[in-house]
């Protein structure tokens, strides 16, 4: 039995952003909502025990406090756990949803407008589908579909049906890549005539480290690719245009793994020798080259193996006017060469987002304190939202989670067949 401990919390000032996390501001924010009679977008997560399924119900409970009510709310009805030791603790963090272990039940409820996937890869186009079937918009993360053909079917039933659907690329949604393209749409940097993107992380790095679903080519289809790699293709999409043509070479750097129930992602333990093992089948790294509608090349490699990298993610653009360099090492921060410098006085200048842009400004008050990741997925579920309340679809949609999948199938064919792979146009 867990008992809940009501705190009174006396403010002078209910909005400074050192409070806005806290339950208090939740209830604030619907009573105010509930005083507009506005109705909450009904929200159903599948998948809610896990990474993404937390931090997705985290961003629908938060929300509001940054980016205010008028472009919607939502309220967090059902939480899909197929885990159910994990039901009590996610009941007592949402105390207004009810718990289900079926997906199915959670698409079927007539209370649900919006169904968000957070579950296994290959399960995403099967749900996909029955939640845009029954009417629901759907909010995917990421990759969208184990094929590019998937992905087009699951795009048309929502176009046909009229309906919002998102994939989960956060990344993009921090705002300095919103001035990154702010800077490219103004034609600071000229033509785009080169793109290098990289995402490394050593999760997988030691031999060792167990099997999950995530090295298992049933569940995962497309491994570091549809995992990793789409990121890196999500900035791409967001900031250069459609690739045209790839060549790809997937990698398997270890393929054997021990088997542990269990554990969660990157989790390690000692052996002791009595452990089953299971063949791992998709690939762990990728290097890829590529080229792009608008003439440009690209040059991407991404993997879960590269020994001391703990997240690794970066791009850097070259136009015929200027350049543009990212690290998430420094998340907030945009590097920015410009040929209108003066001569002698030419280099990267480093511009950190700072409350100039309404995005940062919303979570605070002073540059350079840091938007991280789960304010990223902040931002993106607020976009969710409003772009069901308004009807009026957002970037990532379906249709470019369908570009994302082509790219991924050209990858897996091109690494195949151990050649150039062409990508039809839209
Ligand atoms: N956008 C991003 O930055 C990002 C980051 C991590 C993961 N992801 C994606 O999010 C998805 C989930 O990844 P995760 O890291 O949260 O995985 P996870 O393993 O932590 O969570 C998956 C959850 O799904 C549940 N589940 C599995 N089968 C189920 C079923 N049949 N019915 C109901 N629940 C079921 C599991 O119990 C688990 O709680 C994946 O597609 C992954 O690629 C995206």
């Amino acid at each position: 039995m867990i008992q809940r401990i009501r705190a009174c919390i006396a403010l002078t000032d209910v909005t400074p952003f050192s409070y806005r996390y806290g339950t208090f501001q939740l209830r604030t924010a619907r009573r105010l909502f509930r005083e507009k009679k506005m109705k909450p977008i009904h929200v159903a997560v599948l998948g809610a025990s896990g990474w993404m399924g937390k931090v997705h119900t985290m961003a629908y409970q938060t929300f509001p406090h940054f980016f205010g009510t008028s472009g919607g709310t939502a309220e967090v009805s059902i939480l899909v756990a197929s885990n159910p030791a994990a039901a009590v603790e996610l009941a007592a963090c949402t105390p207004q949803a009810r718990i289900l272990q079926d997906w199915r039940a959670a698409i079927a409820d007539p209370e649900i407008d919006l169904v968000d996937i957070c579950l296994p890869d290959n399960m995403h186009y099967e749900v996909a589908k029955a939640a845009l079937l029954a009417g629901k918009h759907v909010y995917c993360e990421k990759p969208l579909a184990n094929t590019a053909k998937e992905a087009r079917e699951l795009a048309d039933i929502a176009k046909e049906k009229g309906l919002i659907t998102r994939v989960g690329h956060a990344f993009p949604r921090n705002p300095v890549h919103d001035l990154a393209k702010e800077i490219i749409d103004a034609g600071e940097i000229g033509d785009i005539k080169m793109f290098r993107g990289c995402q490394h992380v050593d999760v997988f790095a030691n031999p060792l480290t167990p099997f999950m679903w995530r090295a298992d080519g049933t569940l995962a289809p497309t491994g570091i690719v549809g995992d990793t790699g789409t990121h890196i293709f999500s900035f791409m999409d967001f900031l250069v245009g459609r690739v045209s043509t790839l060549i790809a070479d997937n990698v398997i750097v270890t393929p054997r793994r021990p088997k542990i129930d269990g554990l969660a992602y990157g989790e390690q333990v000692t052996l002791d020798g009595t452990e089953d093992w299971a063949d791992v089948t998709n690939p762990d790294a990728t290097n890829v080259m590529c080229r792009f509608e608008n003439g440009a090349s690209g040059i991407i490699d991404f993997s879960r193996v590269a020994t001391g990298r703990k997240f690794m993610q970066t791009y850097e653009i070259y136009g015929t006017k200027g350049s543009l360099a990212y690290t998430y090492d420094e998340v907030n921060r945009i590097r920015y060469y410009s040929n209108d410098d003066p001569t002698g006085r030419r280099g990267f200048r480093e511009i950190d987002v700072g409350p100039e842009n309404e995005t940062y400004k919303a979570f605070l008050p002073l540059p350079n304190f840091a938007l991280g990741y789960n304010e990223s997925k902040i931002i993106e579920v607020a976009e969710v939202i409003r772009s069901i309340v308004s009807q009026q679809p957002m970037w990532p949609t379906f249709e470019n989670g369908h570009h994302i999948a082509q790219i991924v199938d050209a990858c897996m064919t091109s690494s195949e067949k151990r050649q150039w792979v062409d990508i039809p146009t839209a």
